[in-house]
């Protein structure tokens, strides 16, 4: 029977290792090298949850013994001939996600994403933008990494919330690097908010002033909610958080602890480290709200056109980006490059800070400003905790059938 399955294209090599009495059970372990996949794809972990997801559509091709073509589970032909079929593929909603990776998860993922992507272990390409005006703009984020690679293709629609639709929506797929077997399908709003809060928490500690307690968010929406969680998360007990929807920052204040208030944006711009997550459509940060000791995360302009502060603020600041090419067009200091102010000498990688590479706050009175434009392998560090989580059974996930 298992010829028939062979013949039939319909069970990944990783499977047919499984049922020919395959290492089954065992338990995952933290992903470190370049074979982690087969932790999580190829050992028993995934995809043996995933064979018996797709246990029924086997099934029927293995009873029939078919050589030209397999059984759907509605017991329709599936017309493969001799072409082979993926097993399904479980899909991860905006709710499994967040119960798949816990804000901490979150930050210790995307801190190693950025080690790793400084190390060449990792590696993406600059993402693409593709504009639909005047809604917003998608963008398609591929990396690769841990045995894995991944797309997330997502948007930036300001104007959805007055829809009642997030501002940032989209998918991202994970494939098996190995054998480009899609592996899981992901919410890419809950992935999206996890790492954009985990990068607020990670930048903060590499590049705050020592000692520095009280941290201050700029705009309270989905993204700035997160990256509130998850400077809580990392231990910043006391904060500000600021938005001119005041229902939404006194609601955050209070989900956030007792040590958090809401405030206005001068009281959020007076706390250590500063986190920016508004639309980007004005400046909320000038070069009047700079002092020395002062970390600010400008999280919010990820995109053409957008701004959180001015360009003399940001020329006026010790500056680190996640990734130069992305940060130098699309984000906040594209403004401060086009005017030609700022130069790639000015800035420093936050990888180089993780690595060591860079002392960070070499200044201890400086004003630091880390440019997040979001990166892929941030995305990909937290699918692939989601895909951990997923293999350990922490978490369970519907299925797609391609
Ligand atoms: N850097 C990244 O990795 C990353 C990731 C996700 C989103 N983003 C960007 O972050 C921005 C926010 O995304 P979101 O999903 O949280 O949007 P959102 O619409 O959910 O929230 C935006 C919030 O900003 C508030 N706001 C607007 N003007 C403000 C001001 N002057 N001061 C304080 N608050 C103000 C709004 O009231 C709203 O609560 C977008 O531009 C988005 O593209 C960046």
């Amino acid at each position: 029977m298992a010829r028939a399955f062979e013949q039939c294209g319909a069970v990944p090599r990783a499977a047919l290792r499984l049922r020919r009495g395959g290492r089954r059970g065992v338990p995952a372990k933290p992903l470190e090298r370049s074979g982690d996949r087969r932790d999580l794809v190829g050992r028993g972990g995934l995809r043996e949850s995933q064979r018996r997801r797709g246990g029924r559509r086997h099934a029927g091709a293995e009873t029939t013994g078919a050589t030209a073509g397999c059984s759907s589970s509605s017991g329709a032909p599936r017309l493969l001939g001799s072409l082979p079929s993926v097993p399904d593929v479980p899909v991860l909603d905006h709710a499994a996600v967040l119960a798949a990776v816990t804000p901490i998860a979150a930050i210790e993922a995307v801190r190693d994403a950025f080690i790793r992507h400084r190390r060449g272990e990792w590696v993406m390409p600059p993402k693409v933008y593709l504009d639909s005006p005047p809604f917003g703009d998608f963008r398609a984020m591929p990396a690769r990494g841990g045995g894995l690679a991944m797309l997330k293709w997502v948007s930036s629609f300001p104007q959805n919330p007055a829809r009642g639709l997030p501002t940032v929506i989209g998918v991202v797929l994970l494939s098996d690097a190995e054998t480009s077997e899609p592996v899981l399908v992901l919410d890419a709003g809950a992935v999206t908010a996890l790492r954009t809060g985990a990068v607020a928490a990670v930048a903060s500690r590499a590049l705050a002033r020592t000692g520095a307690s009280a941290a201050g968010v700029v705009g309270c929406g989905v993204n700035g909610a997160w990256a509130a969680r998850s400077l809580v998360a990392a231990g910043w007990a006391d904060g500000v958080v600021s938005d001119p929807r005041t229902e939404a920052a006194e609601a955050l204040a209070e989900e956030l602890g007792s040590g958090w208030r809401a405030g206005s944006l001068a009281e959020a711009l007076a706390q250590d480290a500063v986190s920016c997550v508004t639309p980007g459509a004005a400046p909320v940060v000038t070069e009047a709200a700079l002092r020395p000791d002062l970390h600010l995360n400008m999280l919010g302009a990820d995109g053409p056109g957008k701004a959180e502060a001015t360009v003399d603020a940001v020329v006026a600041c010790a500056l680190f980006c996640d990734e130069w090419e992305q940060a130098s067009h699309d984000g906040e200091l594209a403004g401060a490059v086009a005017a030609g102010r700022i130069s790639r000498d000015r800035v420093t990688d936050l990888g180089a800070v993780l690595t060591g590479e860079h002392p960070g706050r070499s200044d201890a009175a400086a004003t630091t400003l880390f440019d997040s434009t979001g990166l892929a392998i941030q995305d990909l560090a937290i699918a692939r905790a989601a895909l951990h989580a997923l293999s350990d059974g922490t978490v369970a996930a519907g299925s797609v059938r391609l």
